[in-house]
């Protein structure tokens, strides 16, 4: 059976750094994200009698990743066949833009559709965990809640019992490059060598705590200086490891400098960025949105502006890829 399905990135408001458990991908810490709506990844699956699997993500064949998630897949659902895996994204991969969050909540949808089972939200988070711990997140819209849990079984996101149809999220795109490190290296690396994650994740409580209360009360503020501050500690812990990891260009510092001028001057603005030197910036409603756009637009370096908005879940579709 042939199966499609689609799913938008997250952006984490209070990140995930740190896997306790490689092969399971258990994070050391829970985290919070927004499903963003505008970008997505659509994916096309089938299993067929080839004997390897044949996997393209836009241009690229992917021999390692993808087929080793299938692995995980054929071993959760008894199936044997080789498969057939087609993805497109309708923005740039591996660029600290979270494709891979989309990537795998689409796949975990698309390959077990393919493999005849329907899942249920929880089992599907649990399997698109094991391709990219962000999956585990987008496989929900709205805003989500990655509990790191004891096990396997208990790790998984959780949809937030909150609406905030307001919320924008603005990304400045300042390159479109590949990033040098992948988040999987540059977590372990982390982990082994900060002198600061213990720091870290002694702090993350408070953050969840204002990031869900924020998220309730729809408060910009609360969410944009828990989700700014939390970022900044992540990118703390990436300059102290060894060797450093510096994933910002000078217009990722530009733009930062940029929100912070504007909310001086009353724009209630707040940045994010991940592992990547792309700056996603949080305001509430469109005045501000707007404000802040014009002042993005005048940043230099900064080579596209992404509106979205807050996006729904993955989800099936009949826009086969092939
Ligand atoms: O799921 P990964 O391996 O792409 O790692 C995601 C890491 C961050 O994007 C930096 C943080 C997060 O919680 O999404």
């Amino acid at each position: 059976m042939k199966a499609t399905a689609i799913a938008h990135p997250n952006i984490a408001l209070v990140k995930y750094w740190g896997k306790r458990d490689r092969e399971h991908i258990l994070p050391y810490n829970s985290s919070i994200s927004v499903t963003l709506d505008s970008l997505e990844t659509l994916t096309t699956a089938e299993f067929y009698d080839g004997h390897e699997d044949v996997v393209m993500i836009g241009q690229q064949r992917d021999t390692i990743r993808m087929p080793r998630f299938l692995d995980t897949v054929r071993a959760y659902t008894g199936i044997e066949k080789r498969a057939k895996v087609v993805s497109e994204s309708n923005f740039p991969a591996a660029a600290g833009l979270a494709s891979s969050s989309s990537g795998y909540a689409a796949a975990a949808l698309a390959v077990t559709k393919a493999a005849g089972l329907e899942l249920t939200a929880e089992e599907l988070s649990r399997i698109a965990r094991r391709g990219s711990g962000s999956a585990a997140r987008s496989v929900h819209g709205g805003f989500v809640e990655w509990e790191k849990g004891v096990s396997d079984e208990d790790s998984y996101g959780r949809r937030m019992h909150a609406e905030w149809p307001e919320l924008r999220i603005t990304v400045a795109v300042t390159s479109t490059e590949p990033k040098e490190t992948p988040s999987r290296e540059a977590m372990e690396q982390t982990v082994e060598t900060s002198p600061y994650y213990k720091a870290w994740l002694a702090s993350i409580d408070e953050d969840l705590a204002a990031v869900r209360r924020g998220i309730a009360l729809n408060s910009i503020r609360l969410v944009g200086e828990t989700a700014e501050h939390n970022c900044l500690k992540m990118h703390a812990l990436m300059l102290s490891t060894q060797p450093p990891l510096i994933y910002w260009n000078e217009s990722t510092m530009a733009v930062m400098k940029a929100v912070q001028k504007a909310r001086h001057d009353g724009i209630q603005a707040y940045f994010t960025i991940d592992a990547g030197p792309n700056v996603c910036i949080l305001t509430s409603g469109d005045t501000d949105t707007r404000y802040l756009t014009e002042r993005l637009e005048a940043v230099e370096g900064v080579d596209k502006i992404l509106r979205c908005g807050v996006g729904a879940g993955a989800r099936y579709t009949e826009d086969h890829l092939f």
